[in-house]
């Protein structure tokens, strides 16, 4: 690694500023009268979408495995695997010379509806954050860096080069940003990426209390941020804000503006010098891995495979599935001849191969016949006669397998969903061949849950194959035939209907902002809260084994937060085919100062099991996992007091529960002030201990005014203590006053003294 301090010590004011402003659409400016290089990017996420040109943004990209989208990746639940993915796709980086590739988005799924859903992991913090990292861990091992992106709070397309997220601080620090968190500190990305739209009014790449206050400082993250793809809006404010640099470009403007602005006096040199530092620290430790060579085409479309087999998820199965011995099979639908495997958009990747489902099935059916239908045509037409070809072609076979997948016009970077549907000729094609085949089987390419009330009922069997990769095709036949035990659990809720979701009526905003009103309660967090039924689950999913739970237990019955806890269960295949479990562990607060979700997801492993096999897990909680984000102390804290801790196959089967007493090292300040009401003196110890001598009698007093109690009456017809306990101190006394030695401001002067002493 080369001097970096003295290499800035050497460089103009103009190449300093040329190199917070990239050269070309993926490139750093390279200084090379100092040996300084260029550093080379590409998309991201799920795939290297390598332009041959770095003067082109969306030209056709060179050949690279394109792997299932995050949707399937976080449905594995399998963290091993995704630093695998990583691996592979750092050496496809390193034989297409990208230093770093632009992934794994963390942001979260606030709603079913975001374009992007489908390159983003879950609607939970926890589970997004530790595939996040996962799959950086995996791809900074080989030295290539990664992107985190888009931060923050990049949770929609409507007008998401401009919209503001308007959040409250408590939901952007336990929803928005955990995931991110939680990659910066377990897998240190060498850059993050901002996101397009503004944060409570100020745009993301220049936000300092993002940027700086909470990424750089408060994370100790010491990469680079770079902007997304034309992010900025000013090139100075972004710099002062802790956007180190701007893509893409050239922008010889911007350049001109910070060098303007340095010599103006606004813009401080030593902003310039620190951003100058985290580029080139990225730039040289990229060079020192040794790009070019070839990557292994066969083997990494085969562990493509693998991870679209294990994400796939089974949401309904009668029993038809694994198919067995049918001789006649009819296979419908477009998305069979022409695999659905990718969005549309930045993350498009040019495949090195693609598995067609057709074949696959093929290779996997034996001598059963195959008869094909194109079941729906390619745009949003309707087409009664493909409809009534698929009907003819299902029903003198002895099972259809209609293969279905959500059309880009319905589904990409660039544009919200207009509603959870599949379209029309869809739902009628499923309808009527379902009709005259009671073994059909829906096997779906969608990047995000679409509503199915209207047919569920009348097919044998649902698969949820995801936008899976380019080998996703093979992995269908793999689940369909069972060759792979499907073991996929959602990362995400099914909801019944649109107007279910939590974000309804803030959806998407308008007016320039978006207000996050639902809060803390998005996905699963919301409709436990409202004991409200959804399609499906987060966290479920089927096997063609089952599972038993037992012997639940935990470390201790009393804890100190700072200690944690683990949590241990057996599992049992109690089927007759191996399989995988994911076990699920929330955790649910009894009591807390502010309200907290029915349950939360804190931990999780996947554990293979053979028929008859027994195998315990444990799984770590720790601080975090008990806390909760405080406003008002600006922290996360714990509180004293019973927790349950809930083990599950899903967020709706909840096999064990152990209660434990949580004891908190804490040492908060005291918030009392002259707003505080009786209750907050009564709950904080400094305050009960003020004020408790007092209470009875504040008690009697407030009896002789309002009434109340034996002695005085029932003169108001209520219960005036219950009234009183929410009233603050200062408005009592004052009640109270011609009963008080005092005037009521200068009793409570002294008890605020003593209370803060
Ligand atoms: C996307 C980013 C992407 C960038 C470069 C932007 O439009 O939001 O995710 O990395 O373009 O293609």
């Amino acid at each position: 690694m080369p001097d970096i301090q003295s290499i800035i010590s050497q460089m103009t004011l103009e190449e300093k500023a040329a190199l917070c402003t990239g050269a070309t659409s993926w490139t750093t400016t390279p200084v090379e009268r100092l040996g300084v290089p260029e550093l080379f990017v590409s998309d991201g996420p799920h795939g290297v979408r390598r332009v041959p040109s770095a003067d082109e943004i969306a030209t056709t990209s060179l050949p690279a495995t394109c792997f299932p989208t995050a949707s399937c990746l976080a449905s594995t639940w399998d963290v091993d695997l995704l630093r695998r993915m990583g691996e592979a796709l750092a050496e496809e980086c390193i034989a297409l010379k990208v230093d770093v590739l632009l992934g794994p988005g963390a942001n979260m799924k606030r709603s079913p509806l975001g374009g992007r859903n489908f390159e983003y992991f879950s609607e939970d913090p926890y589970l997004a954050g530790e595939m996040a990292a996962s799959l950086i861990n995996g791809v900074q091992s080989q030295g290539v860096g990664t992107s985190l992106k888009h931060f923050a709070a990049n949770n929609q397309e409507f007008q998401r080069f401009t919209i503001s997220a308007e959040i409250d601080e408590r939901t952007l620090r336990e929803i928005y940003l955990p995931a991110f968190e939680t990659a910066v500190k377990k897998a240190h990305p060498w850059t993050v990426m901002c996101a397009y739209n503004k944060l409570n009014g100020v745009y993301c790449s220049e936000n300092y209390y993002l940027l700086v206050d909470i990424l750089k400082k408060e994370w100790g993250f010491e990469g680079l941020v770079v902007s997304d793809w034309g992010a900025v809006h000013d090139r100075v404010k972004s710099l002062q804000g802790g956007l180190d640099w701007e893509m893409p470009g050239p922008q010889e403007r911007r350049v001109k503006a910070v060098v303007a602005a340095v010599k103006a006096g606004t813009l401080d040199e030593a902003v310039l010098n620190e951003s100058v530092r985290r580029i080139l620290g990225v730039v040289f430790k990229a060079a020192q891995t040794h790009k070019g060579g070839v990557f292994d085409v066969d083997a990494h479309h085969e562990l493509a495979r693998q991870i679209a087999a294990e994400g796939m998820v089974l949401l309904k199965n009668n029993g038809l599935l694994p198919l067995k011995d049918h001789s006649h099979i009819a296979v419908i639908g477009r998305s069979a001849e022409t695999a659905h495997f990718q969005g549309g958009g930045s993350s498009h990747i040019n495949p090195t191969k693609v598995a067609m489902p057709f074949k696959e099935l093929q290779v996997r059916a034996g001598s059963a016949e195959l008869t094909y239908a194109e079941g729906y045509p390619k745009d949003n037409s309707l087409r009664p006669d493909l409809v009534q070809q698929a009907v003819d072609v299902a029903r003198s076979a002895d099972v259809a397998l209609l293969y279905i997948a959500l059309p880009s016009f319905k589904e990409s970077e660039g544009y919200d969903r207009p509603d959870l549907d599949l379209t029309g000729q869809q739902i009628a094609l499923i309808k009527a061949v379902a009709k005259v085949q009671p073994n059909t089987v829906v096997i779906l390419n969608t990047g995000a849950p679409v509503a199915r009330s209207a047919w569920i009922a009348d097919v044998a069997a649902v698969l949820e194959a995801w936008m899976m990769g380019q080998a996703g095709g093979a992995a269908i036949a793999d689940v369909l035939f069972g060759r792979v035990n499907p073991s996929g659990k959602l990362a995400e809720t099914f909801p019944l209907k649109a107007s279910d979701i939590p974000a309804h009526v803030n959806w998407p905003g308008g007016n320039g902002e978006v207000r996050y009103g639902e809060g803390i309660f998005i996905g699963y967090r919301y409709y436990d809260e409202k004991d409200m039924p959804v399609l499906f689950p987060f966290g479920y999913g089927l096997s063609y084994t089952s599972f038993a739970y037992s012997h639940a237990r935990l470390s201790a019955a009393t804890f100190k937060d700072v200690d944690g806890l683990t949590v241990s269960v057996d599992v049992t295949n109690t089927g007759k085919v191996a399989g995988k479990e994911v076990v699920q562990v929330y955790v649910h607060d009894q009591k807390s100062g502010l309200v907290r979700p029915h349950k939360e997801l804190k931990g999780f492993a996947k554990v293979e099991l053979q028929p008859g096999e027994t195998k315990t897990l444990s799984i770590s909680l720790d601080f975090r996992a008990f806390a909760y984000y405080h406003p008002a102390y600006r922290q996360w804290i714990t509180e004293d007091g019973e927790f349950d801790i809930l083990i599950g196959a899903s967020a709706a089967d909840i096999r064990a529960s152990q209660t434990v007493t949580l004891q908190s090292t804490l040492d908060l300040p005291c918030l009392i002030d002259k707003e505080s009401t009786i209750r907050q003196w009564m709950a904080d110890r400094r305050g009960q201990a003020v004020l408790g001598p007092f209470y009875r009698q504040i008690e009697e007093y407030s009896r002789k005014i309002f009434g109340g109690g034996e002695r005085y009456g029932d003169s108001i017809g209520m219960d005036v203590m219950d009234m009183i306990q929410d009233m603050p101190l200062l408005s009592v006394l004052k009640f109270q006053q011609r009963l008080l030695p005092l005037p009521a401001e200068e009793m409570l002067e002294g008890l605020l003294a003593q209370v803060h002493a």
